[in-house]
């Protein structure tokens, strides 16, 4: 369960950029602005860093998240730019544009920032509080807006200390942000693709491409959260193998997902056992969900039999997409 943390707030200048990013670099969580709203920032390549952060905001589903970068050169190590990317990066970045893009190789962010997704979300913010810290802490930032899920996202340091205070290491003040609406989100993919209306008017991206971008359709939204970028309402992360799940035996064939002490009939004939958590931590499990899926996936012949894994905390959203990799498809 959730440990209240001491929120410091801290001003917007050069000691509290330093200090932002010891906290960050410890695997911390920091609030900091951008110019569309609030973020709340994590190591994107530190997994666990990641579990804490989906904890703090209270997601009971693990959706992707933006990584932030300080330029296109830090965009191009995390994810494959093709002509359109190249071509709204250079007009657009930095500023309220986020691109989802196929993943480069040696990606080094952590599985779960991308919900175990072939693509990732980048973006480059304009606001020099969050060059700043990217700068210094030289690493990609995963960063959802800084509200608990189902909140509307903050535009100011006080909206996000009375949301999550408590609840992240440090809140980065500076100040009204400009935009005050989430980034415009395109993908970059089979086809180039409204995926959120946000901050960059669709025309000015269209203006650039020359003509117009697909919509897919983004479903229902309601007010207080802006609609989910569709792509993930249908293409989350699916293992091929059948996953049995609340198991207490190991089939022959089968691979093992354990939690905490290994304590299931047939073990020993598993196929391949990796455990999300041997001392049963739902931060750790989180972690490791994503990448033990795809190593389980590899190994089992039948099945991927998963332990039992409780429902509080981030236990919620890790059973949410047990469920979902287990879904008939
Ligand atoms: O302005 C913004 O974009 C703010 C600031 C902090 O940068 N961030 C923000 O993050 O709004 P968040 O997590 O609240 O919204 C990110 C959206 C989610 O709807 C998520 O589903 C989508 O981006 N997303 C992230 N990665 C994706 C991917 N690989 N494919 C499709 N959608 C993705
Ligand atoms: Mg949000």
């Amino acid at each position: 369960m959730t440990v209240p943390l001491m929120t410091r707030m801290l001003a917007a200048d050069a000691a509290g950029v330093a200090e932002a990013v010891r906290c960050l670099a410890a695997g911390g969580l920091v609030a900091f602005p951008t110019e569309t709203v609030y973020g709340l920032g994590a190591d994107a390549t530190n997994g666990q860093a990641v579990a804490r952060l989906y904890e703090a905001k209270g997601r009971p589903t693990f959706n992707p998240l933006i990584s932030h970068v300080v330029d296109l050169a830090a965009a191009q190590a995390l994810a494959r730019f093709d002509a359109d990317a190249l071509l709204l990066a250079q007009r657009f970045w930095p500023g309220p544009l986020t691109l989802v893009l196929p993943k480069a190789r040696g990606c080094p962010v952590a599985d779960l920032a991308t919900a175990g997704l072939d693509t990732i979300a980048v973006r480059v913010p304009d606001h020099a509080t969050a060059r700043d810290i990217l700068a210094a802490f030289g690493k990609p930032l995963a960063a959802p807006s800084a509200n608990r899920s189902g909140h509307v996202s903050p535009t100011t340091a006080a909206h996000v200390l009375a949301d999550l205070g408590g609840r992240v290491d440090v809140i980065v003040d500076g100040g009204a942000t400009a935009v005050g609406l989430e980034s415009t989100i395109v993908a970059c993919l089979d086809e180039t693709a409204l995926l959120r209306p946000g901050g960059l008017p669709r025309e000015s991206v269209e203006r650039t491409l020359g003509r117009p971008l697909a919509r897919r359709d983004a479903g229902t939204c309601s007010a207080a959260d802006p609609p989910l970028a569709p792509g993930m309402l249908t293409s989350h992360y699916a293992p091929r193998t059948l996953l049995r799940l609340e198991a207490c035996r190991v089939e022959p064939g089968e691979a093992l997902l354990a939690f905490g002490p290994t304590r299931v009939k047939g073990a020993e004939r598993a196929a391949r056992i990796l455990n999300l958590s041997q001392r049963g931590d739902l931060i750790e499990a989180a972690a490791n969900l994503f990448a033990h899926l795809r190593a389980l996936d590899a190994a089992a012949t039948t099945a991927i039999a998963v332990m039992p894994v409780p429902h509080d905390g981030l236990g919620e959203a890790i059973n949410d997409r047990l469920r979902r990799a287990a879904a008939p498809r």
